[in-house]
């Protein structure tokens, strides 16, 4: 079955990056003039998604005007003849059937993705969590499509990560199958004994989920930090049916950390053709300094 559909769960309160997300959401955190998201719809778009559910509450509505049809900025930069800002915005409305759902408590990612149930209905659907930003040649969701496509079972992305990080993310049994694809029989959220760690493998920001998830959202209790967790729903998965996991090509950006954040501009920024140049001059000129 095609996977057109999409859920971004875009309802977390950020805390690693406050105060910067005291009024803002993290992912409209920019990368270099972009907002987190927006780099996230796109690589939707470019997997082959058309509708797209973004999981929001309270203080996340401008998630919602920067998705909407801006007319007025529109006449103004036209009538100024502001034509390359008007073609970076003119466009973002049209991008997909962006649906938005609030969830007003903020009990966790497991309890988030609960709420797409009647968006999602009987179909597979990817999950694309909104402070990770993948940036890559081929886009980490269409690899993740691809082998749902292939293996029929609900798909990881994963990398992995150092021993001290395994302990913030998940920890992944897994087996190769070939190349990058492996069989996930196992996982455990928040690992925080040298026995708990089943592979340095993590999850990383985006899965393909069959809609049988929803059932065993119902009944998941809460688990680390007293969160209903999406790990430990897709554990019940990995362990009955099974799942795949692909370690997918490009490079993950963690937008809710800030690192990650920081990163992500530099990165950006030494490609973007108006800030290419002076940035590498600024870079060099610094780490002579370091
Ligand atoms: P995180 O745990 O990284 O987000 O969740 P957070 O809760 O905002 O992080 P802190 O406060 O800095 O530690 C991963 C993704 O799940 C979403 C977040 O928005 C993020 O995209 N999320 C998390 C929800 O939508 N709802 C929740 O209840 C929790």
């Amino acid at each position: 079955m095609k996977i057109t559909k999409a859920v971004i769960p875009a309802a977390g309160l950020g805390t690693r990056v406050l105060p910067a997300t005291k009024a803002m959401p993290k992912e409209m955190i920019p990368i270099v003039d972009k907002p987190a998201i927006q780099y996230i719809v796109e690589e939707a778009v470019a997997a082959g998604i058309t509708d797209i559910l973004i999981i929001t509450n309270r203080g996340k509505g401008v998630i919602e005007d920067h998705f909407d049809h801006s007319v007025s900025l529109e006449y103004v930069l036209k009538k100024a003849g502001k034509t390359a800002q008007l073609d970076s915005i003119k466009d973002i409305h049209k991008m997909a059937n962006i649906h938005y759902i609030r969830q007003i408590e903020t009990k966790g990612l497991g309890h988030a993705v609960s709420k797409a149930k009647t968006f999602v209905g009987d179909e597979p659907f990817l999950v694309m969590y909104g402070d990770d930003v993948i940036l890559g040649d081929i886009p980490a969701s269409k690899e993740l499509i691809d082998a749902y496509g292939t293996f029929g079972k609900g798909v990881l992305g994963i990398k992995p990560v150092s021993k001290e990080a395994i302990k913030k993310y998940s920890s992944l049994k897994i087996e190769n199958i070939k190349d990058n694809v492996y069989k996930c029989t196992d996982m455990v959220e928040k690992p925080q004994t040298d026995e708990e760690i089943l592979s340095l493998y993590s999850i990383l920001g985006r899965c393909v989920l069959p809609p049988e998830i929803f059932d065993i959202l119902e009944h998941t209790a809460p688990g680390a930090g007293g969160e209903i967790q999406l790990t430990d729903a897709m554990k019940e998965l990995a362990q009955t049916v099974g799942m795949t996991a692909v370690e997918f090509s490009g490079k993950r950006y963690d937008m809710g950390n800030k690192l990650g954040i920081l990163q992500a501009n530099i990165d950006v920024g030494m490609k973007h053709p108006e800030t290419a140049e002076g940035l590498k001059d600024y870079i060099k000129a610094l780490a002579e300094q370091l």
